[in-house]
């Protein structure tokens, strides 16, 4: 059977054209042509030659006029065309060296390249050359392994993993993006090998663990890392969420299904990475911070804290980026229990300012935050506490609607204070300073100029500041 429509684009006749004038064999091979069975849109397309690849892409580079990047400690180089980026690689025999700097490999036929890809349905491949255009090569069982849904390394899987540790986080990736299941003897040499992942760089880890937080259902990644072994290697405070403990006939919820249900249900609300990222590290202060006593049972006094500050740390071990998406996780972290806990009073104005002003522009996705943190099982507390939120979002809105509280600025600035009363920075200005903020937000006075002048005098005079002239 031919697979015609995989290759239809008029670009993959022109490669073949030129691989067959330099007679050697080319095939389009792995995500691309497993994406084209599973329907999903894929713009990567890797070209695999039993020869030289580079030459042959300098070759398609020049027919198509467009410039080819040369990777030459990897072999491999990549054109764009038309919106797609094409990389090019010879057939490697032995390791297929992913990481290496300095890649001593041999080459090899397309079978034995291949036999030494990360898994079965990666290792697909559909012939470009004239001679065989579009015919599948599948020596893995392939495409029975999409069908069955089924992530398996092509060859020994550990020798497939001892060449790049990385593939088993790969093979956890794959399954929780495609909903598929690791193949038993995969999964038990994952099991074996789980140490070697230490040798791996952060960087490509944090890739592929970015894509786990993407997909649909992202706690399928997190469960099979730690069935796996792996996640006590690579993120050990997510581990630490594990367990219940009873003391005195009490117990507490186990905190790392609670957090992987809080993360799947943002992932129902939200495609932002980084709400996601809040959603896994919202509780990640809880064992540090956990205490029992007669009266109260389990507490985790202080979590929301103690869990914000260990995001930097977190952010850096794994290297995910110390900017502003940090500091976005910080503070959702920092402020997820507000809007329950408001929820659980009565609902009053300067409360809500308070939270406005705290959350500025994320309290939308706070709010998506807190409302996944409901995982109760029992249904009447879901309903009241969403009941409760519902509420609180409506006052959100009215009085960001009154008040403009969301982007507040105190009317009356740290200079503006320094020059009337002619002082410098000093203790005073503070509490001018936070004495007009905190009228403002409990509805003293209004987010008014003159009348946050008016309250600045009379503060002014309480502790003894003159009016300079
Ligand atoms: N590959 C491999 N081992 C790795 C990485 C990649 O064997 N550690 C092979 C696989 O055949 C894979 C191909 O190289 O299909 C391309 O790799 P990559 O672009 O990283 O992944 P894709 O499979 O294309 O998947 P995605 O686009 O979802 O990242």
């Amino acid at each position: 059977m031919l697979y015609l429509e995989a290759i239809e684009n008029p670009v993959f006749r022109k490669i073949g054209e030129i691989a067959d004038k330099n007679k050697v064999r080319a095939f389009v091979i792995g995500g691309f042509v497993r994406d084209y069975f599973l329907c999903r849109p894929c713009k990567d397309i890797d070209i695999v030659v039993d020869g030289d690849g580079i030459k042959l892409a300098n070759e398609v580079g020049k027919a198509l006029s467009t410039k080819v990047t040369v990777f030459k400690t990897f072999g491999t180089a990549m054109l764009r065309h038309k919106g797609m980026e094409i990389e090019f690689v010879g057939a490697r025999k032995e390791s297929y060296d992913f990481t290496s700097r300095n890649p001593q490999v041999e080459r090899g036929t397309i079978e034995d390249d291949q036999l030494r890809r990360d898994f079965t349905i990666n290792a697909l491949a559909i012939s470009i050359n004239k001679e065989n255009f579009g015919e599948l090569s599948d020596p893995f069982s392939g495409v029975s392994d999409l069908d069955n849904l089924i992530i398996r390394t092509p060859c020994d899987p550990d020798i497939t993993f001892s060449d790049d540790p990385l593939r088993m986080i790969r093979a956890v990736r794959f399954a929780t993006q495609l909903g598929f299941y690791i193949d038993e003897k995969s999964f038990e040499a994952i099991e074996r090998n789980k140490e070697r992942i230490k040798i791996v760089s952060k960087e490509r880890i944090i890739t592929e663990i970015n894509k786990i937080m993407c997909s649909d259902v992202p706690s399928i990644g997190f469960e099979l890392f730690d069935k796996t072994g792996l996640l006590d290697i690579i993120f050990p405070e997510m581990t630490a969420l594990k367990g219940t403990q009873i003391r005195k006939g009490k117990g507490h919820k186990d905190n790392f299904i609670h957090t992987l249900k809080v993360l799947d249900n943002i992932a129902k609300s939200s495609d932002n990475l980084w709400l996601r990222w809040a959603a896994l590290l919202h509780d990640i202060g809880k064992p540090r911070t956990k205490a029992f006593d007669d009266t109260h049972g389990w507490t985790f006094h202080g979590h929301e804290v103690v869990g914000s500050k260990m995001v930097p740390g977190i952010f850096r071990e794994l290297k995910l980026p110390m900017n502003e998406k940090m500091k976005y996780v910080q503070k959702l972290v920092f402020l997820h229990l507000r809007p329950i806990i408001l929820s659980e009073d009565i609902v009053t104005d300067s409360a809500v300012r308070r939270l406005l002003f705290d959350a500025g522009d994320d309290i939308d996705d706070l709010m998506l935050l807190c409302e996944a943190d409901i995982t109760s099982g029992i249904d009447s507390k879901v309903k009241r506490y969403l009941k409760n939120f519902a509420i609180v979002r409506q006052k959100l809105k009215e009085i960001e609607e009154k008040d403009r509280i969301r982007n507040f600025q105190p009317p009356v600035t740290g200079e503006m204070i320094m020059e009337r009363y002619g002082i410098g920075p000093s203790k005073e200005v503070g509490i001018i300073k936070e004495r007009i903020k905190n009228a403002i937000l409990d509805g003293e006075i209004e987010n008014d100029y003159d009348q946050a002048i008016e309250l600045m005098e009379k503060i002014a005079g309480e502790i003894y500041l003159e009016e300079k002239n």
